[in-house]
């Protein structure tokens, strides 16, 4: 079946793409825009992105209920998340006042 009209890329495509990169490492986030670099494509009118969602959550669930993950894992997994924000800053708020406001 096609997923994206764009790029003619197919669900089979795709799964094979988020289970060659959960191969790789199996905690990684990955986004559509994850899986369409891997295969060397880029999101044109993106439409197709929220059926890429759905096939990410359910190919990932898969891949660790047939891997043996445990549900302690998750939470491990969850830790690491919350680390990247002092890797990547989101805790400094860009240098922006405590009080800033956008409007
Ligand atoms: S349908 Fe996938 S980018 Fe347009």
């Amino acid at each position: 079946m096609l997923i994206c009209h764009c790029n003619l890329i197919t669900q089979r495509e795709i799964e094979q793409t988020i289970v060659s990169l959960l191969a790789e490492d199996p905690w990684r986030l990955i986004v559509p825009a994850t899986v369409y670099h891997a295969l060397q494509k880029r999101g044109r009118c993106c439409g197709c992105f929220p059926n890429v969602v759905e096939t990410i959550i359910r190919v990932t669930e898969e891949f660790h209920s047939h891997s043996g993950s445990t549900e302690s894992d998750s939470v491990t997994f969850l830790d690491r998340v919350r680390g990247l924000r002092g890797q990547y800053g989101s805790d400094r708020h860009e240098g922006r006042k405590k009080d800033h406001r956008a409007a």
